[in-house]
């Protein structure tokens, strides 16, 4: 496998691909004695700086961990608040993300989104289609295991029409059947760097054949409170690893070009 850290210069390795769970946005309301929406609303403002940094560091993709499958299990009217903010967000978000050459991109069970939603989605996945700065790809009402349910589905579905042979089937074509595998004409690296807030140190069904190689990172702070400080530690963190992908530190430095 490649080692996709990118080395610039003299500056820090950089990771190509960033996936983050941004968790700790009720327990932030709460210890405010705010409802759980005001957290979410207030997570707005960290998303909205991590796409800065991102833009600023030249990482290619960002992948945000939104809403889950899980996630419709909460009260009623937290869903609904998550899902208005969705849309006030896209609504307020998108010109300044077209400027700044940001291409969105929602990857999840978009058929259990509302019809206003999902019209509002597609709006802003069109009208950024052809940019090529920071990829963001928003994952609402995703699970790592629908994710394979559903590339499984695709796959079988191609075996079944003639046009795929079981045996032919390998890592390539199964990645390629995931949601972060069929973004249209763009091929996103996995992601090199996982970060988790909020405390817990869990995957959570997220990207679960993505993360595969990925470097965990995970902080106490919550999402709101997650600044530019923050997002600075975990580049560090990253820098600091060596990755090796199943090989051995010196085989690695070979892959790596040097020391
Ligand atoms: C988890 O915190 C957070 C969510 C389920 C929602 C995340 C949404 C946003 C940050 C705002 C919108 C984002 C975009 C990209 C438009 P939690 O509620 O589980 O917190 P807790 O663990 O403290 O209860």
């Amino acid at each position: 496998m490649e080692a996709t850290a990118t080395r610039r210069g003299d500056a820090m390795i950089l990771p190509r691909h960033i996936a983050i769970i941004m968790d700790g946005n009720g327990r932030w309301a709460a210890a405010r004695g705010q409802p759980r929406a005001a957290g979410h609303k207030s997570g707005l403002g960290a998303v909205r700086m991590t796409i800065e940094e991102c833009v600023k560091h030249r990482i290619e993709a960002l992948t945000l961990f939104a809403f889950s499958s899980e996630n419709w299990r909460r009260p009623a009217e937290e869903v609904s608040s998550l899902m208005g903010l969705f849309v006030e967000a896209l609504d307020r978000e998108v010109a300044e993300l077209h400027e700044n050459n940001v291409r969105i991109r929602v990857i999840g069970d978009r058929t259990a989104l509302s019809v206003r939603l999902q019209a509002r989605i597609a709006a802003a996945e069109e009208q950024t289609a052809a940019n090529t700065g920071l990829q963001v790809q928003v994952a609402v009402s995703y699970g790592g295991r629908w994710d394979v349910v559903q590339a499984v589905q695709k796959l079988a579905k191609q075996c079944a029409q003639g046009a795929l042979r079981p045996e032919d089937i390998t890592e390539r074509e199964v990645s390629s059947a995931l949601a972060l595998g069929v973004l249209d004409d763009l091929t996103l690296a996995d992601p090199d760097l996982f970060i988790r807030t909020g405390g817990e140190k869990r995957i959570s069904n997220f990207l679960l054949w993505n993360l595969a190689y990925t470097e965990l990172y995970f902080t106490d702070k919550l999402w709101p409170d997650f600044d530019r400080a923050e997002f600075e530690a975990a580049l560090a963190y990253f820098a600091a690893r060596e990755r090796r992908f199943g090989l051995v530190g010196a085989q690695q430095r070979v892959v790596q070009g040097g020391g």
